[in-house]
């Protein structure tokens, strides 16, 4: 639904104009993958797909949110009683959020919300952080709070943690928060400091929804957070960040062996991080290419999150573009996407190609998104 159609409805349903109109972008991440729990880096960029929000004050402490793309669901609620919503799972998003907000800015007031977004749901680009963070966006232009983008992604990340139950890191909401047009972003997650590069302009992000239907991304999620965590331990770090190779060969045989390839994924994808941001800077494509084939075999073999579909679609990809862009899978995995970095002139080579083998191959309908990076909600 488009912004004017989004006003439209707000004040048919409300009977006022909104006061506001607010954007958070979803995201797709370059390199670094289950490293933000790990204290690690990331180099995520935001993206033209996101969440809008119309949104308005109320004079009493009602929350009256709309989900246009839910058959205009309603849900209703008193900012004195939040409360998990069983029967709508999206309102748990603004319910979550709205509550850790609470702690932080009481002075908030209830509101008016209805909420359109185009991120392809489930497919691992992040469309609930683009949902926290534009709620949270929301309320601090309402209320005009004191809200910058790393609390409010702090925020956002409590929420999805302690109020949806899933334990996600920072990237999603740091990203969709802080994201800068045209640029990607290397955040160090132990100290939540991120600096941004430009994106060469020769190069276009291509993502590939395959499209397989994912199952126990949760449980499979959260077991590998907690072998990272084994793993931390039996080094005697505070987090994977600390651990180094040379330590971990030393401390081998205090872990089973899929905790020991957990670990190896989590140190090696830090390194292949930082040297990737390095690399685009220096405009040493063929060294990008390198670090992101091997940040997919590394999930494949050592981290086991990619799925068949997912390998092959990369193996085409990587076929046309060669050491003059890169592929891996992003995201959290057991399906989702892969993430391409393509020369301007070889876009249509990977689409055709896709178009061409990946169905045939796999029984799978792909879904292809040309992106360019853009602007956070608090940037
Ligand atoms: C999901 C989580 C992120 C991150 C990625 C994997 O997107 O929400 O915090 O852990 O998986 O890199």
């Amino acid at each position: 639904m488009d912004q004017t159609t989004l006003t439209a409805q707000f004040a048919s349903t409300f009977h006022q104009q909104p006061a506001r109109l607010v954007h958070a972008p979803g995201r797709v991440n370059l390199i670094g993958e289950h490293t933000d729990y790990n204290g690690g880096f990331v180099f995520p960029a935001a993206i033209n797909f996101g969440t809008w929000i119309a949104a308005s004050t109320r004079d009493d402490r009602q929350i009256d949110a709309v989900a246009v793309d839910f058959d205009n669901q309603r849900n209703q609620f008193s900012l004195d009683a939040i409360e998990f919503d069983e029967q709508q799972g999206w309102a748990n998003y603004v319910r979550g959020v709205i509550k850790m907000l609470q702690h932080d800015f009481p002075q908030i007031g209830g509101a008016n919300l209805m909420i359109t977004g185009n991120v392809p749901q489930g497919a691992g680009l992040s469309s609930s952080a683009s949902f926290e963070i534009a709620v949270l966006k929301a309320f601090s232009d309402l209320y005009d709070l004191n809200l910058d983008g790393v609390k409010a992604a702090l925020l956002g990340q409590k929420a999805e943690n302690d109020f949806v139950g899933c334990s996600c890191g920072i990237m999603d909401q740091l990203i969709s928060a802080m994201g800068e047009e045209g640029q990607g972003m290397l955040l160090d997650c132990e100290s939540l400091t991120f600096e941004h590069s430009n994106l060469p302009d020769d190069l276009d992000i291509v993502i590939i929804n395959s499209n397989v239907k994912r199952g126990l991304v949760d449980s499979e999620y959260n077991l590998r957070r907690q072998q990272c965590e084994e793993a931390a331990a039996a080094m005697q770090v505070k987090s994977l960040r600390h651990a180094d190779l040379p330590l971990l060969e030393a401390c081998r045989d205090n872990m089973s062996d899929p905790v020991y390839r957990r670990a190896r994924h989590i140190i090696t994808e830090n390194q292949r991080t930082v040297d990737t941001f390095r690399s685009l800077r220096e405009g040493d494509i063929a060294a990008v290419s390198k670090a992101m084939a091997e940040s997919h075999a590394s999930m494949r073999d050592d981290f086991e999150i990619t799925v068949k579909p997912i390998d092959y679609l990369v193996e085409i990809v990587s076929q046309v573009v060669g050491n003059k862009g890169g592929v891996r899978m992003t995201g959290g995995g057991f399906g989702g996407c892969v993430v391409a970095l393509v020369p301007k002139n070889l876009v249509s080579e990977v689409t055709n190609t896709v178009n061409k083998f990946y169905h045939s191959e796999t029984g799978l309908k792909q879904t292809i998104y040309v992106c360019s990076a853009e602007k956070g909600a608090f940037s």
